[in-house]
């Protein structure tokens, strides 16, 4: 069997380069040029240290792999090409058995890898409430249905002009119920069903609802890639992550602002679970708001439950969509500035055979 080698190389994931024996630059892939966005030609027989510096890690390696025959990995290395800084990556070097003394040297960014960590700690976070909700729910549940029951009784033997009293006890009773009802959505660990989802549906939905009540004073704009695929989903738990996401964003610009809704297809991310097969998660959906951004105070925190800057917030909205996007094997991150808050979520593509 043939290989066509040139093809494999090309669409190699990870940015990858073939360094000569005195240190020039012979080969870069198409993700190297992307990484680096430098073009090949630019790279091509120049040393790769005029790129990274002589003091970059990348040399010590490749030097390193040059004189042993064995694979050199080093883990999270700062990787800086040119005057900028390409991020953190890992970092291989091996040796190739051809006559030239000629180095393979391949990056594995840490961008994913770092996105896969967080959302398993959120993960963690959201299960260690799973239990304490299903039991909570259940226990305050009946106390509950007793005191506005109570409270009922009470109403019809007064006089209307104190009835204000019982109608807050209502009020509050019922706040409760509702916060008991989110919190045990929590608890909810049957396992996704998923089904093909129009992810432009879901949009429009939740951005009609909100525009009817809560996000009543803010401004939409959509915009949408008209040509990506359906998502693998539950079409009630993706809306449930659509409303929270358009709630904080209302909640966050009380005055009137802008919410972006935006949906685009791209197909580099990729995310492997221990366990699972790898899944690549194309569709890319994401929820931005032009209001104050996330308080600095909170910003590593705002996924774990009970966080929350609000006077009457559950700190449980961003927890839940946490859950939700990890449940389908999707990735939430969030961007913050000054200029507003945006939250990115990456979803798997749904397949026919999937059913
Ligand atoms: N779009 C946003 N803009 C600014 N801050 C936000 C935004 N979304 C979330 N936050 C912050 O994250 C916290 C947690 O959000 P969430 O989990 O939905 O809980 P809650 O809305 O009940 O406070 C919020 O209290 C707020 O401080
Ligand atoms: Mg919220």
């Amino acid at each position: 069997m043939t290989r066509n080698f040139e093809l494999i190389w090309a669409s190699l994931p990870s940015p990858a380069f073939v360094i000569s024996a005195d240190g020039m630059i012979v080969e870069a892939n198409v993700a190297a040029e992307v990484f680096t966005e430098s073009s090949l030609r630019h790279m091509q027989k120049r040393p790769l240290d005029a790129f990274t510096g002589a003091g970059s890690a990348l040399i010590d390696v490749v030097r390193q792999a040059q004189l042993g025959m064995n694979s050199v990995i080093l883990h999270d290395v700062e990787i800086g090409w040119g005057k900028q800084s390409r991020g953190v990556a890992n970092v291989q070097a091996t040796r190739l058995l051809n006559d030239a003394d000629e180095v393979l040297l391949v990056l594995h960014p840490r961008g994913i890898a770092d996105k896969m960590d967080r959302s398993l700690s959120h993960r963690n976070a959201a299960r260690s409430v799973t239990g304490m909700a299903a039991m909570l729910a259940h226990e305050i549940r009946n106390p509950l249905a007793g005191i506005s029951g109570a409270a009922q009784l009470l109403a019809m033997n007064l006089p209307p002009e104190d009835k204000e009293m019982t109608e807050l006890i209502l009020d509050e009773t019922k706040r409760i119920g509702e916060l008991v009802n989110r919190v045990e959505m929590f608890g909810d660990l049957r396992p996704l069903s998923p089904s093909g989802v129009n992810i432009h549906d879901i949009l429009s939905r939740g951005k009609r609802a909100a525009q009817a009540g809560f996000a009543s004073h803010m401004q939409f704009k959509e915009i949408y890639d008209p040509s990506i695929p359906l998502v693998s989903g539950d079409p009630d738990q993706l809306m449930q992550v659509v409303q929270n996401l358009l709630k904080n964003a209302a909640e966050a610009s009380p005055n009137g602002g802008t919410i972006t809704l935006k949906t685009a297809f791209s197909p580099g991310v990729k995310l492997s679970m221990p366990g699972k097969r790898s899944e690549s998660l194309p569709i890319v959906m994401t929820i931005a708001d032009n209001g104050p951004g996330i308080p600095d105070s909170l910003k590593n925190d705002i996924f774990d439950p009970f966080v929350s800057s609000k006077a009457n917030g559950s700190g449980l909205g961003l927890s839940l969509v946490s859950k939700i996007i990890v449940d389908h094997g999707g990735i939430v991150e969030c961007k913050s500035s000054e200029n507003g808050a945006s939250f990115q979520i990456m979803l798997p593509v749904w397949h026919e055979s999937e059913e």
